[in-house]
Protein backbone atom coordinates (compact mmCIF):
# COMPACT_ATOMS: atom_id res chain seq x y z
CA UNK A 1 0.00 0.00 0.00
CA UNK A 2 3.16 2.36 0.71
CA UNK A 3 4.41 1.86 -2.29
CA UNK A 4 1.45 2.31 -3.78
CA UNK A 5 0.97 5.64 -2.73
CA UNK A 6 4.83 6.80 -2.84
CA UNK A 7 4.45 5.47 -7.03
CA UNK A 8 1.29 7.38 -7.16
CA UNK A 9 2.98 10.35 -5.79
CA UNK A 10 6.18 10.35 -7.99
CA UNK A 11 3.91 9.97 -11.31
CA UNK A 12 2.61 13.65 -10.22
CA UNK A 13 5.54 15.11 -9.76
CA UNK A 14 6.99 13.64 -12.45
CA UNK A 15 4.26 15.00 -14.92
CA UNK A 16 4.96 18.71 -12.98
CA UNK A 17 8.60 18.37 -13.45
CA UNK A 18 8.42 17.01 -17.21
CA UNK A 19 5.70 20.38 -17.72
CA UNK A 20 7.42 22.83 -16.45
CA UNK A 21 11.06 22.11 -17.30
CA UNK A 22 11.15 19.10 -20.21
CA UNK A 23 12.16 21.45 -22.86
CA UNK A 24 14.59 23.30 -21.36
CA UNK A 25 16.20 19.73 -20.12
CA UNK A 26 16.05 18.92 -23.74
CA UNK A 27 17.87 21.10 -25.11
CA UNK A 28 20.13 21.36 -22.23
CA UNK A 29 21.23 17.58 -22.38
CA UNK A 30 20.96 17.69 -26.51
CA UNK A 31 24.06 15.67 -27.93
CA UNK A 32 24.83 14.25 -24.67
CA UNK A 33 27.33 11.72 -23.97
CA UNK A 34 27.01 8.08 -24.19
CA UNK A 35 28.63 7.34 -20.45
CA UNK A 36 27.09 10.41 -18.11
CA UNK A 37 26.83 10.83 -14.30
CA UNK A 38 23.92 12.04 -12.93
CA UNK A 39 24.67 13.35 -9.24
CA UNK A 40 21.00 13.55 -6.97
CA UNK A 41 19.04 11.78 -9.82
CA UNK A 42 16.53 11.18 -7.52
CA UNK A 43 13.70 8.28 -8.93
CA UNK A 44 14.97 8.80 -12.37
CA UNK A 45 13.09 11.98 -13.68
CA UNK A 46 15.87 12.84 -16.48
CA UNK A 47 16.09 9.55 -17.65
CA UNK A 48 13.44 10.34 -20.20
CA UNK A 49 15.89 13.02 -21.93
CA UNK A 50 18.49 10.54 -22.87
CA UNK A 51 18.86 8.63 -25.76
CA UNK A 52 18.01 5.02 -25.37
CA UNK A 53 21.28 2.74 -24.97
CA UNK A 54 23.17 5.51 -23.03
CA UNK A 55 25.24 4.34 -19.71
CA UNK A 56 23.85 6.63 -16.66
CA UNK A 57 26.55 6.52 -13.15
CA UNK A 58 23.75 7.39 -10.74
CA UNK A 59 24.92 8.98 -7.72
CA UNK A 60 21.77 9.17 -5.16
CA UNK A 61 22.28 8.94 -1.66
CA UNK A 62 19.06 7.49 -0.87
CA UNK A 63 18.52 4.16 -1.45
CA UNK A 64 14.99 3.51 -1.04
CA UNK A 65 14.95 5.03 -5.20
CA UNK A 66 16.80 2.22 -6.17
CA UNK A 67 13.88 0.03 -7.09
CA UNK A 68 12.19 2.84 -9.08
CA UNK A 69 15.64 3.87 -10.71
CA UNK A 70 15.98 0.58 -11.96
CA UNK A 71 12.62 0.11 -13.11
CA UNK A 72 12.46 3.74 -15.38
CA UNK A 73 15.97 2.37 -16.75
CA UNK A 74 14.06 0.05 -18.20
CA UNK A 75 11.44 1.67 -19.46
CA UNK A 76 13.45 4.46 -20.92
CA UNK A 77 16.15 1.92 -22.29
CA UNK A 78 19.06 3.54 -20.58
CA UNK A 79 21.89 1.29 -18.54
CA UNK A 80 22.12 2.63 -15.11
CA UNK A 81 25.21 1.42 -12.37
CA UNK A 82 23.90 3.39 -8.46
CA UNK A 83 25.91 4.63 -6.19
CA UNK A 84 24.33 5.37 -3.28
CA UNK A 85 26.41 8.07 -1.64
CA UNK A 86 26.76 11.25 -1.56
CA UNK A 87 28.25 13.84 -4.70
CA UNK A 88 31.07 15.53 -2.36
CA UNK A 89 33.09 11.88 -2.80
CA UNK A 90 32.72 9.72 -5.62
CA UNK A 91 34.06 6.66 -5.85
CA UNK A 92 35.27 7.61 -9.53
CA UNK A 93 38.54 8.30 -11.32
CA UNK A 94 40.05 11.44 -11.81
CA UNK A 95 39.32 12.94 -15.17
CA UNK A 96 37.34 9.52 -16.15
CA UNK A 97 34.05 10.99 -17.29
CA UNK A 98 32.65 13.53 -20.23
CA UNK A 99 29.87 14.80 -18.31
CA UNK A 100 27.95 14.79 -15.19
CA UNK A 101 24.34 16.42 -15.17
CA UNK A 102 22.70 17.25 -12.10
CA UNK A 103 19.00 19.16 -11.91
CA UNK A 104 17.64 20.41 -8.25
CA UNK A 105 20.41 18.83 -6.41
CA UNK A 106 22.97 21.71 -5.62
CA UNK A 107 20.12 23.21 -3.59
CA UNK A 108 20.29 20.29 -1.05
CA UNK A 109 23.84 19.16 -0.58
CA UNK A 110 25.21 19.92 2.48
CA UNK A 111 28.57 21.24 0.76
CA UNK A 112 27.91 22.84 -2.89
CA UNK A 113 31.93 24.20 -3.34
CA UNK A 114 32.78 20.07 -1.99
CA UNK A 115 30.15 18.70 -4.60
CA UNK A 116 31.36 21.06 -7.43
CA UNK A 117 35.38 20.39 -7.49
CA UNK A 118 34.41 16.89 -7.35
CA UNK A 119 32.54 17.43 -9.81
CA UNK A 120 35.61 18.50 -12.03
CA UNK A 121 38.01 16.29 -10.28
CA UNK A 122 36.10 13.59 -12.08
CA UNK A 123 35.60 15.35 -15.50
CA UNK A 124 37.69 14.65 -18.09
CA UNK A 125 39.66 17.89 -19.65
CA UNK A 126 37.01 19.65 -22.22
CA UNK A 127 33.89 17.64 -20.30
CA UNK A 128 31.12 19.50 -19.32
CA UNK A 129 28.85 19.69 -16.13
CA UNK A 130 25.66 20.27 -17.12
CA UNK A 131 23.03 21.98 -14.47
CA UNK A 132 19.37 23.17 -13.89
CA UNK A 133 18.83 24.69 -10.43
CA UNK A 134 16.36 27.08 -8.58
CA UNK A 135 18.39 29.92 -7.09
CA UNK A 136 18.33 32.74 -4.82
CA UNK A 137 16.13 35.75 -5.99
CA UNK A 138 17.66 39.20 -6.73
CA UNK A 139 18.17 41.39 -3.34
CA UNK A 140 15.03 43.14 -2.07
CA UNK A 141 12.94 41.82 -4.45
CA UNK A 142 9.69 40.10 -3.25
CA UNK A 143 10.81 37.11 -3.76
CA UNK A 144 13.58 37.14 -1.77
CA UNK A 145 11.51 38.15 1.00
CA UNK A 146 9.51 35.19 0.72
CA UNK A 147 12.68 32.64 0.24
CA UNK A 148 13.71 34.49 3.77
CA UNK A 149 10.42 33.40 5.47
CA UNK A 150 9.91 30.61 4.43
CA UNK A 151 13.46 29.33 4.02
CA UNK A 152 13.41 27.22 7.23
CA UNK A 153 9.98 25.22 7.34
CA UNK A 154 10.91 24.60 3.30
CA UNK A 155 14.05 23.03 4.52
CA UNK A 156 12.68 20.92 7.03
CA UNK A 157 9.25 19.56 4.71
CA UNK A 158 11.31 19.58 1.65
CA UNK A 159 14.21 17.09 3.04
CA UNK A 160 16.99 19.85 3.00
CA UNK A 161 16.39 21.74 -0.21
CA UNK A 162 17.61 25.44 0.65
CA UNK A 163 15.39 28.01 -1.36
CA UNK A 164 18.45 30.69 -0.86
CA UNK A 165 21.46 29.89 -2.37
CA UNK A 166 23.77 31.91 -4.99
CA UNK A 167 24.68 28.40 -6.85
CA UNK A 168 24.81 30.19 -10.77
CA UNK A 169 27.27 32.56 -8.89
CA UNK A 170 29.38 29.34 -6.76
CA UNK A 171 29.58 27.87 -10.59
CA UNK A 172 30.85 30.91 -12.00
CA UNK A 173 33.45 31.13 -9.01
CA UNK A 174 34.70 27.92 -9.02
CA UNK A 175 36.95 28.07 -11.92
CA UNK A 176 35.97 26.03 -15.11
CA UNK A 177 37.71 27.04 -18.42
CA UNK A 178 33.76 28.42 -19.85
CA UNK A 179 30.57 28.60 -18.06
CA UNK A 180 27.40 29.26 -20.51
CA UNK A 181 24.56 29.93 -17.65
CA UNK A 182 20.91 31.33 -18.38
CA UNK A 183 18.97 33.00 -15.82
CA UNK A 184 15.26 32.27 -15.91
CA UNK A 185 11.90 32.41 -13.84
CA UNK A 186 10.03 29.48 -13.49
CA UNK A 187 6.08 29.64 -13.78
CA UNK A 188 5.03 27.89 -10.92
CA UNK A 189 3.05 28.34 -8.49
CA UNK A 190 5.88 27.83 -5.69
CA UNK A 191 6.56 31.44 -5.05
CA UNK A 192 10.46 30.66 -2.99
CA UNK A 193 11.48 28.63 -6.54
CA UNK A 194 10.45 30.71 -9.20
CA UNK A 195 14.68 31.96 -9.96
CA UNK A 196 16.51 29.47 -11.85
CA UNK A 197 20.13 29.07 -13.16
CA UNK A 198 20.74 26.34 -16.22
CA UNK A 199 23.43 25.71 -18.50
CA UNK A 200 26.72 24.08 -18.86
CA UNK A 201 30.39 24.60 -17.37
CA UNK A 202 33.05 23.15 -19.30
CA UNK A 203 36.35 21.88 -17.20
C1 LIG B 1 14.98 17.69 -5.20
S1 LIG B 1 15.60 16.10 -5.51
C2 LIG B 1 15.91 16.21 -7.27
C3 LIG B 1 15.80 14.88 -7.96
C4 LIG B 1 16.00 14.93 -9.47
N1 LIG B 1 17.33 15.32 -9.81
C5 LIG B 1 14.99 15.83 -10.15
O1 LIG B 1 15.38 16.78 -10.83
O2 LIG B 1 13.80 15.55 -10.00
C6 LIG B 1 17.24 16.18 -4.80
C7 LIG B 1 17.97 14.84 -4.86
O3 LIG B 1 19.33 15.05 -4.46
C8 LIG B 1 19.70 13.97 -3.63
N2 LIG B 1 20.85 14.40 -2.80
C9 LIG B 1 20.84 15.00 -1.59
N3 LIG B 1 22.11 15.21 -1.16
C10 LIG B 1 22.92 14.73 -2.13
C11 LIG B 1 24.33 14.65 -2.28
N4 LIG B 1 25.18 15.11 -1.35
N5 LIG B 1 24.82 14.08 -3.41
C12 LIG B 1 23.99 13.62 -4.37
N6 LIG B 1 22.66 13.67 -4.28
C13 LIG B 1 22.13 14.22 -3.18
C14 LIG B 1 18.45 13.67 -2.83
O4 LIG B 1 18.48 12.38 -2.25
C15 LIG B 1 17.39 13.81 -3.92
O5 LIG B 1 17.19 12.62 -4.61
Amino acid sequence: MIQKINEWFFLMVDRYMHTHYGERKQKLLEGHADTLVEIGAGYGANFRYLRPGTKVIVIEPKSSFNELLRRRAKYYGVEVEIHNYGAGTMNLKDESVDMVFGSMVLCSVENQVKVIFEIKRVLKEEGKFVFLEHVKAERDTWICKVQHLVKKPWKWFFDGCNVNRNTGKVIQNAHFRKVEIQEFNSRTLFVPIIPHVCGVAVK
